[in-house]
């Protein structure tokens, strides 16, 4: 575009100046001047706004997911526990796909979400606001006192992604676990606070 405009002007000039013929096809009166120009350009435009943000709260989680929009290559996601969250007041995470699953998050919290869809232009307009509340279970409190002694933090927990069921084998089948004695809300609780993945 840049070169084209300086070539444009430098004719231009040229013209009138030494009386050469041959700017955009001999004519000065040629007022088409630019259309080839606009042809040529690659365009360049932000994503549209992402649409059909949903949010499900689960234990120590909030699942995401929304439509692809028009020309994004990727997504970011703003969080707040206030709500009217913005592109300012909120927790960026980005380079998201269409979905995204936030983890390690506290019981029975609304959490407030907006997304934008980026690409190398920039960043689209924010998403409508989407909201949910965590479950009222907080697997992270029976883990710390059952697991985390053995098994680390829950954030670097060495069983991550363990279903109830493998808990409960485990339970029969490690001596050094013989002694845990968990009720199924804890099991449950507990698998669903490890579930990173799911
Ligand atoms: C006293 C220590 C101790 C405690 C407490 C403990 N574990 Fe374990 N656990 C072990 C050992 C030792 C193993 C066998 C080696 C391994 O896989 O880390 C094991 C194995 C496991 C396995 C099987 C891993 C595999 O690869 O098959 C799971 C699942 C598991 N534990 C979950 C838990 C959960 C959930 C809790 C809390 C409710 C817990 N454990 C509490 C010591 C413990």
């Amino acid at each position: 575009m840049k070169n084209w405009n300086a070539f444009w002007s430098l004719c231009m000039i040229a013209v009138p100046l030494a009386g050469l013929f041959g700017c955009g096809g001999g004519s000065t009166t040629n007022n088409s001047d630019t259309t080839p120009i606009d042809a040529v350009s690659p365009v360049h435009k932000v994503p549209d706004a992402p649409t059909g943000v949903s949010v499900v709260g689960g234990t120590n989680k909030a699942t995401l997911s929304w439509n692809a929009a028009n020309g994004a290559t990727s997504y970011n996601i703003y969080w707040s526990t206030a709500p009217e969250v913005t592109t300012t007041t909120g927790t960026r995470i980005a380079s998201a796909g269409t979905s995204y699953i936030q983890r390690g998050m506290l019981p029975a919290v609304t959490y407030h979400y907006i997304v934008t869809a980026q690409n190398s232009s920039g960043e689209s307009s924010p998403s409508v606001q989407a909201s949910a509340v965590t479950a009222l279970t907080d697997g992270s409190i029976p883990y710390t006192t059952f697991c985390a002694g053995c098994h680390g933090k829950l954030a670097t927990s060495s069983v991550t992604d363990t279903s109830e069921t493998e808990i409960r084998a485990a339970m029969r089948n490690m001596s050094a676990m013989y002694s845990l004695s968990l009720t199924d809300s804890q099991i449950a609780a507990i698998s669903a606070a490890l579930m990173y993945n799911n």
